[in-house]
């Protein structure tokens, strides 16, 4: 049977950085193939080339036995390909129908209103899509929005379907509903490029994978007998598996103290935390985490209590003022708080100093220094891209975050609240960012460290705390883990 697709020898360079560095895919009718590899290996700039979106410097596609070239986006689609975007293009105000039928030519023409309501009906019930075309996409969770992309692709009978990170910002429910709804496109016939870094999920659903590292093809397997760590070694490289080394330094001087804290929808706690001491946070999401955090970076007030960093009392003190006082903050968020998209590396290196020497020369940034520093930090955290010039909307997700920890870590803050800190990010990037708060807390720094991974929490905290409804349901050094009792503290609500 001839491949659905053939992609070979794919080549597309930015600048001096070869993104697509000879690339083969292939992918047949009634299969999932999932496409993996670290942020930054080039597996969205292959998806870029085969919609369209971006056009090659070698290399050649054959879908459905024709040589696709010099093609767009609509031309692509006209093929068969549809790509689900990780930002759904969807206008909010118009119902699920109106969109569908937004740029498509024949609705409305040849096919009238009623007709394509009835086969969204039709196709929803088939695919377990659960999607009314009256409702306002508005009123819709994100989870089924992009199924309204999904539903498009089908109506127009798409034969192959691509999905570029589909469930990094899905609730485990709605990850659970989607791998059905692609089963169901598979058992239909459709070809599916699956692209995530979460292994659980590939195993799952897909028949086989293609790993990406550097631009390059590292390795092909299929499903069956792949395992999670045999996935990961191949995306990295190198083993990233292997225990942490976390043998706690002897614990310094208390750096943070919180006593009986009150914000709104947190407290009363109480936590104190040492230099040379990570204090893991775990818990399930929207138990307190945001709250926490967020108060202690001071974006929130604090009702009652108080916050002493290093001796000094910071508890109403203004972000800025806790910068100053040594407090660095990485929030959930990076997206929208962390890092500015549309400012250069460089700039977004230097946001939280640009009012100090020596990058201010009597009020004005002084550039050249501003920029050296800036190429020094890429270097020492390992943020890739073609200069301290980029900007820092066009890197991977891994690399955003490199900048964030870059800013956060260089200046060897007495405290760190990292909330978060791994979200979305592959194997070898997560293991970059627990890394590091481990070299920071044997710097002398405390670190707390908030996440709903549990398995995180375990790898890195010397001691292990359990937010629950706001409150701290229980706290432990890691040698007096005991799992069961976490899960219990984990399902605590408080009263
Ligand atoms: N428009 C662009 N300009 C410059 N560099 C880019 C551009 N798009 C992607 N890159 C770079 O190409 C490499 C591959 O990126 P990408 O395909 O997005 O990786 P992935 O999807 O695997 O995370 C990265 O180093 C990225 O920074
Ligand atoms: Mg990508």
């Amino acid at each position: 049977m001839a491949a659905l697709l053939e992609m070979r020898g794919m080549v597309k360079t930015y600048g001096s950085l070869r993104a697509n560095d000879g690339v083969d895919l292939d992918v047949f009718a009634g299969e999932i193939v999932g496409l993996l590899g670290e942020n930054g290996s080039g597996k969205s700039t292959l998806m870029k080339l085969l919609f369209g979106m971006t056009e090659p410097d070698a290399g050649g596609i054959v879908f459905k036995g024709r040589e696709l070239s010099g093609h767009r986006p609509r031309e692509a689609m006209a093929a068969g390909i549809v790509m689900i975007h990780q930002h759904f293009m969807l206008v909010e105000a118009m119902t699920v129908l109106e969109n569908i039928m937004l740029g498509w030519e024949e609705a409305g023409k040849l096919l009238r209103r009623g007709t394509i309501a009835d086969r969204i009906r039709e196709a929803s019930e088939r695919l377990g899509l659960d999607l009314d075309p009256d409702v306002r996409v508005a009123d819709l969770p994100l989870g089924r929005r992009q199924r309204i992309e999904i539903l498009k692709a089908v109506l127009r009978d798409a034969d192959l379907l691509i999905l570029d990170e589909p469930t990094s910002n899905l609730a485990p429910s709605e990850i659970n509903e989607l791998l059905n709804i692609l089963r169901r496109l598979r058992s239909e016939g459709k070809g599916i490029v699956f692209i995530t870094h979460k292994m659980p999920e590939v195993i799952e659903v897909c028949d086989r994978v293609v790993v990406l590292r550097a631009g390059k093809v590292a390795g092909k397997a299929g499903i069956a007998g792949a395992d999670k760590a045999s996935l990961a070694a191949m995306m990295v490289g190198r083993d990233v598996t292997a225990p942490l080394s976390v043998e706690p330094k002897a614990a310094g001087a208390v750096r943070l103290d919180i006593r009986a804290l009150k914000a709104q929808d947190l407290g009363p706690l109480d936590l104190r935390l040492r230099g040379g001491e990570i204090l893991g946070i775990a818990g399930v999401d929207g138990n307190g985490q945001l709250e926490l955090a967020e108060t202690l970076a001071g974006l929130r007030p604090v009702e009652s209590g108080a916050i002493t960093l290093d001796g000094a009392e910071i508890t109403h003190a203004t972000a800025a003022r806790r910068t100053e006082a040594g407090l660095a903050y990485m929030p959930a968020d990076r997206s929208t708080t962390a890092l500015v998209k549309s400012m250069t590396i460089a700039e977004n290196l230097m946001l939280r100093d640009s009012h100090r020497q020596p990058f201010s020369k009597g009020g004005l940034l002084d550039r050249e220094a501003t920029r050296k520093e800036a190429r020094s930090l890429m270097e020492r955290f390992d943020i890739r891209a073609p200069s301290e010039q980029t900007l820092a909307g066009s890197l991977s997700g891994g690399n955003q975050q490199k900048i964030v920890i870059a800013r956060e870590l260089a200046r060897q803050p007495a405290v760190l609240v990292a909330h978060q800190p791994t979200w979305g990010l592959d194997p070898g990037a997560t293991r970059f960012v627990l890394e590091r708060m481990i070299a920071l807390r044997d710097a002398g720094s405390a670190v707390i460290y908030i996440s709903s991974e549990l398995e995180e929490v375990l790898a890195v905290g010397d001691r292990i705390a359990v937010l629950a409804g706001g409150r701290i349901a229980g706290l432990v050094s890691r040698a007096e883990v005991d799992m069961t009792r976490i899960g219990l503290w984990m399902s605590e609500r408080a009263a």
